[in-house]
């Protein structure tokens, strides 16, 4: 692919963004002087008429010819949008970005280059430490937990240091890929194209950016969106997470059980029999998860997976126990309350190491 001859697509999702649209092609007009280049706009039919302020802004800038506006009527959302501009684009490279103004045009065209020089299928737009400015502190929290949380359900996303980000560019070829599989929702379509194309990390390039304030108009971004986000996340993780828990449920009754027999009714002593009832459920937990929640990931060695699971076990347990401790004692938190906590942060603990360290390899089937 060499640099004249790929042509650049620039998707932009809008939602009364009316006043960013001069500002925006304008931009984005001087920041791409000399290139091949198209913006596809889609906008679900703003009531602030951002389709026409986008067309209006195109002529006076003399880039008619280049700018595409897809009205799309009684259809909402950031991802579809997203979508339905990558399906009408017809560059060789597809970069998505906001159309406020806080993805800064001027970074398109580093943004793209790794996907120039073949390097990457996948360009992100990163934002870290200062490169944050744009966010409210309560907004740099939730987007730093939901790409935590993105980290240990996909483990896609683990190397990737903004899975959030609403800034990337791609290969159409990453696109095609992904298509028959997609089902977007809410904003996070970055992290569906990387899932559901199957782009290995090492064909994913990162580029640091600024997220600028925004001037003009307000966020989409709602509890709605958040809540959507936590669902999606759950369906590209195929709910592993909810099997682990109802695996870990599982043992609890087989703890009990194995300590019942033995104590009561075989009478063997306390100590032992705790531990009997202990190791009886992490095996069983290690049994069911292998063959039920992560029964995709048969590389490596069965038994090699048993002792990273007691290890990884370990840890949460013990997680458990000092959290119990910690908040009951010094911060005088109830203790069935703070121990429920601290069960909650060992599961957490437990789910994670698994998914990084017992059942970590992927076999080539898993999507
Ligand atoms: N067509 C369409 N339909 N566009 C939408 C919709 C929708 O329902 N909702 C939002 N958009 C457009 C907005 O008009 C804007 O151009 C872009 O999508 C981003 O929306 P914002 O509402 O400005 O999002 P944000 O600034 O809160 O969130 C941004 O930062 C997040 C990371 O913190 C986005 O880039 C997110 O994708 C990103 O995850
Ligand atoms: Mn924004």
């Amino acid at each position: 692919m060499s640099s004249e001859k790929s042509k650049i697509s620039i998707i932009v999702p809008t939602f009364n963004e009316a006043g960013n649209m001069h500002p925006l092609l304008s931009r984005i007009k001087n920041a791409l002087e000399g290139e091949n280049y198209e913006i596809v706009i889609v906008d679900d039919s703003s009531p602030d008429k951002t389709a026409d302020k986008a067309l209006e802004a195109a002529r006076e800038l003399g880039i008619e010819g280049r700018v595409k506006v897809i009205v799309r009527n009684g259809e909402r959302g950031l991802s579809t949008a997203v979508v339905k501009g990558l399906e009408n684009a017809d560059g060789d490279i597809m970069v998505v970005m906001d159309g406020d103004l806080q993805h800064p045009p001027e970074m398109i065209k580093s943004l793209i280059s790794p996907i120039i020089k073949e390097e990457a299928e996948v360009s992100i737009g990163v934002r870290r430490g200062k490169g944050y400015q744009g966010l409210s502190f309560l907004r740099r929290i939730v987007s730093k937990a939901a790409s935590t949380l993105s980290k240990i359900l996909l483990p896609q996303t683990r190397n990737i240091t903004d899975p959030m980000s609403g800034f990337f560019a791609l290969k159409k070829e990453v696109f095609r890929r992904a298509r028959g599989s997609l089902n977007p929702k809410g904003f996070k379509i970055l992290l569906e194209l990387i899932v559901k194309a199957n782009v290995p990390r090492e064909k994913i390039k990162e580029v640091e950016f600024v997220f600028e304030r925004r001037r003009w108009g307000e966020s989409k971004l709602n509890s709605r969106e958040v809540f959507n986000f936590l669902w999606h996340l759950l369906n590209l993780n195929e709910f592993r997470i909810l099997k682990f828990m109802l695996v870990g449920i599982s043992g609890i009754f087989v703890n009990e059980g194995v300590l019942w027999l033995s104590y009561y009714k075989a009478g063997i002593m306390l100590e032992l029999s705790a531990a009997l009832g202990i190791e009886s459920s992490i095996l069983s937990n290690y049994l069911l998860n292998s063959i039920f929640t992560f029964k995709k990931r048969k590389a490596g060695s069965f038994i090699g997976r048993m002792a990273r699971y007691h290890i990884s076990t370990a840890i949460g347990v013990l997680i458990n126990y000092a959290t119990l401790l910690v908040l009951s004692k010094a911060l005088h938190v109830e203790v069935l309350l703070s121990n429920l906590i601290g069960i909650f942060l060992g599961f957490v603990a437990n789910y994670a190491l698994s998914e990084r360290f017992v059942w970590k390899e992927l076999s080539g089937d898993e999507t």
